[in-house]
């Protein structure tokens, strides 16, 4: 553990991947912050976190935009690196609040880089998104996507998210001490191996891995396939899930790396395997036990056929070993999605 970073700030640090986060930050030896205003996630989760990891995090709940108060918290709580998780993650919702996403996204990195300016922390790893890449996935042809390809965003979310890391490259090119790291994560899914943490959102529920929870759970009547006519190998679109837990521990290397690192850099984080809409329903159906039904619709404005991960600079700058697989993935979501709804103990 590296004493500058021994004390991490998790904004959105009480959202499904900021608490996988916490847990394995907090295992590892670090303190950890964690500041979410719980538009969407619940307060409990703190609990949770401390039931697993044995040690409870502080917490405060808090807008990441009210840039005082979290030049309060970074000050008093000697916060010596920051992981950035807190914002709006809808695609679909981002289309019908384009002016939320870009407050909350923009204004709410500007504010926490603010804050930290301030208390003189500079170390800070971003949650941006593979979504960035939008159709300039469809011009490599389905084959992964390396980081240097220029993004070609098809949404106001996944525009955010790549403002957001031209903002903050810019800023390490002009401000003297500053070291970022983003994360383009592709489809982080499943849940903690304890199956009480995971998924599970206050607000809409539209990743793939959840609806389909929802359906072995009887409270959907059937998992929606958005396009079965792309050109893939089934007709439906091809994804990069990504364990939930694989995901922070590339955070909690990328700690150690944003120390020394300075600058700015952008590392994808996926499995770098492209699974198909139909491919996960069925290795769905294997986790549950059971068939899912299923409704075929016409596709999303802005849906890409492919979206996958080059995944060799993460692997080699964080030294990442094997990911989980999707079998893992699953089994996981749907051993929580069962517990989910129970009492802590
Ligand atoms: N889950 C994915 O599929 C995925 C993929 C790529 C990138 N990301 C990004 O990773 C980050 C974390 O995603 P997640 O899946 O854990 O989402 P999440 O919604 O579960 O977590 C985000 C947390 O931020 C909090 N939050 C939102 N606005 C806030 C504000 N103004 N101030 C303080 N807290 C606020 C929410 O209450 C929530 O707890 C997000 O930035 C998201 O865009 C997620």
């Amino acid at each position: 553990m590296n004493a500058a970073a021994s004390t991490v700030l998790l904004t959105g640090g009480c959202g499904f991947i900021g608490s996988h986060q916490a847990v394995v930050l907090l295992e590892s030896g670090h303190d950890v912050v964690l500041v979410d205003d719980l538009s969407n996630a619940r307060a409990d989760v703190v609990d949770r976190i401390e039931a697993i990891a044995g040690r409870r995090p502080r917490f405060i709940e808090l807008d990441v935009r009210r840039t005082d108060a979290m030049a309060d918290v970074i000050g008093d709580h000697g916060v010596g690196a920051i992981i950035h998780f807190a914002g709006l993650k809808h695609v679909r919702e981002s289309m019908e609040r384009s002016i939320d996403y870009f407050d909350v996204n923009l204004a709410g990195l500007t504010s926490v880089v603010r804050a930290a300016e301030r208390c003189g922390v500079r170390r800070l790893i971003f949650s941006s998104s593979g979504s960035i890449y939008g159709t300039a996935g469809a011009l490599v042809g389905g084959a992964p996507i390396v980081e240097e390809t220029m993004p070609n965003p098809t949404n106001p979310y996944s525009h955010s998210k790549w403002i957001c890391e031209q903002v903050l490259e810019r800023i390490c090119g002009v401000e003297a001490g500053w070291s970022v790291i983003a994360l383009r994560y592709f489809n982080p899914a499943g849940a903690h191996p304890s199956a009480m943490l995971g998924e599970d959102p206050t607000n809409l529920i539209s990743n793939l891995v959840p609806v389909l929870m929802e359906a072995a759970a009887g409270a959907i009547d059937a998992v929606p396939i958005f396009g079965a006519d792309f050109d893939t190998p089934d007709g439906t679109a091809l994804r990069d899930y990504v364990h939930v837990m694989d995901v922070a521990r590339a955070h909690a290397a990328a700690l150690t790396a944003v120390d020394t690192a300075g600058g700015f850099e952008a590392l994808n984080i996926g499995r770098g395997e492209g699974v198909s809409v139909r491919q996960l329903i069925t290795a769905a159906e294997v986790a549950v036990g059971r068939p899912l039904a299923v409704d075929v619709q016409p596709r999303r404005a802005g849906d890409v056929p492919s979206l996958v991960a080059a995944t060799d600079r993460a692997r080699k700058r964080l030294d990442l070993d094997d990911y989980l697989p999707v079998e893992t993935i699953l089994a996981d979501a749907w051993r929580f999605r069962q517990r989910r709804d129970r009492p802590l103990g």
